[in-house]
């Protein structure tokens, strides 16, 4: 049996400031952030590996652990720097332990051991989509801070709808917390990419960089949202669901058919519409680089500008219908989970909350319900370290440390 970590360190401290160091290391960012108590950041530090990335159009998980390597010490010196403290004022250190990439995962936990253990501080393992819920949660007590507002936390007597939506993950979460800590339920769930994959997939095609999100969402606004429709099957029965596992990568979760289908996903369709489409009417890359007189080997386009030189009205309309329909599906299942749920407080997190339609659109809606609907802010919706220190909070109160066992967990499960 492993020893608990904390069973060896002299400070284990509640009445100290609360200062937990985050460190995240789960894809293709590192991040290393401070902050007190969950509800305040004195720094938060991202060493992005995007544009190593980009040129292969996705991420490649050898690069990706080589690169964290470079970056952890780097990272978190300057994380401890920015918020102008030093080892010794650290009460504890919180790591990403899964889901991600394995050898990615690894660096994180692997560094965070080790200074846990030479500094003789409690180590917390956090799972990454916890974390993105919590960037919410921080973004809130924050905000609620600065203009003097009462804090409202998610309780077991007002749960919260939590749909989190990323380049690895679309799923919706019931959460709540209790006096023991927080409880997450999975509600609902994508069978097969994730929203954010289904972007980055659909920029790759018509020959935008990696992640494609960001350009889909800039050239969207330029075209027609209900040009080309496109439908998302609905799955009816729980029967066809029965035995099924959904191929995709990230956390591994319930059995599909304990899920009710209406709060089902599936973002592979959409993408091969797409793609049918752009064959259908020759808006291959190529094509699109001739129409605008670009020579092809030129792409793909380094800014927006570029970008937008390089589209066909029919391809802004194409890529505006797209956003619309996945928005929409999003929109749809995640206001239904909450009604049928009872939950009046809706969280929308991860890479693909920073999308301005799905935004706008979600706060229109939420008015409209008369429900509370919060996002993180643009720089915590994506991969970040402080979002993780967040979630090692209440972790850090009820005492629930890591043990020396702790290792990376590619398919760790949120939830029940
Ligand atoms: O949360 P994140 O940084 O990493 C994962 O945990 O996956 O999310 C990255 C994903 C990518 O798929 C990216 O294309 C998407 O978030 N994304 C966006 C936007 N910004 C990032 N998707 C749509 N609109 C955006 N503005
Ligand atoms: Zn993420």
């Amino acid at each position: 049996m492993a020893e608990p970590l904390n069973c060896i360190y002299e400070r284990v401290s509640v009445s100290g400031s609360g200062l937990i160091l985050g460190i995240e290391s789960s894809c293709d960012e590192t991040a290393a952030a401070v902050v007190e108590r969950g509800s305040r950041t004195l720094s938060s530090v991202i060493a992005s590996q995007i544009a190593t990335h980009a040129r292969y159009g996705g991420v490649v998980p050898e690069i990706a652990s080589r690169e964290h390597l470079r970056a952890i010490v780097p990272v978190v010196r300057a994380a401890l720097a920015q918020a102008n403290v030093t080892l010794a004022d650290l009460d504890a250190i919180a790591v990403t332990a899964g889901p991600g990439l394995a050898g990615a995962l690894l660096v994180g936990i692997t560094f965070a051991k080790a200074l846990a253990f030479a500094q003789g501080l409690p180590l917390i393992a956090v799972n990454h989509i916890e974390g993105h819920i919590h960037a919410v949660l921080l973004h809130e007590r924050e905000a609620s801070s600065l203009d003097g507002a009462p804090v409202q936390d998610v309780t077991a007597d007002d749960p919260a709808l939590a749909l989190v939506v990323s380049g690895g993950h679309t799923h919706l979460f019931l959460a709540e917390s209790r006096q023991s800590g927080w409880r997450y339920k999975l509600v609902g769930r994508t069978l097969d990419d994730a929203a954010g994959e289904a972007f980055d997939k659909v920029a790759k095609l018509l020959g935008f960089g990696y992640p494609g999100g960001p350009w889909i969402d800039a050239l969207a606004r330029f075209g027609d949202p209900t040009a080309v429709h496109f439908a998302f099957a609905q799955m009816k029965t729980k029967l066809h669901l029965v035995g099924k596992t959904p191929r995709t990568k990230g956390a591994r979760t319930s059995p599909i058919a304990d899920l009710d289908p209406h709060f089902l996903f599936s973002f592979s369709g959409i993408k091969t519409a797409v793609l049918r489409y752009v064959e259908l009417n020759d808006l291959r890359p190529d094509a699109l680089a001739r129409a605008a007189s670009i020579p092809a080997g030129s792409r793909p386009p380094k800014t927006k500008e570029d970008a937008l030189a390089l589209c066909s009205q029919q391809v802004l309309d194409l890529i505006a219908s797209f956003q619309h329909a996945v928005v929409g599906d999003l929109m749809k299942k995640a206001f239904a989970a909450a009604e049928s749920l009872g939950a009046q407080r809706i969280l929308v997190t991860g890479g693909v909350a920073a999308n301005s339609e799905l935004r706008s659109r979600f706060a229109a809606e939420a008015a409209k319900r008369r429900v509370h609907v919060a996002f993180p802010t643009l720089a915590l919706s994506t991969d970040n370290a402080a979002m993780i220190a967040a979630a090692a909070w209440p972790r850090f109160l009820s005492e629930a440390f890591a043990d020396t066992s702790l290792s990376a967990d590619p398919t760790l499960a949120l939830g029940h």
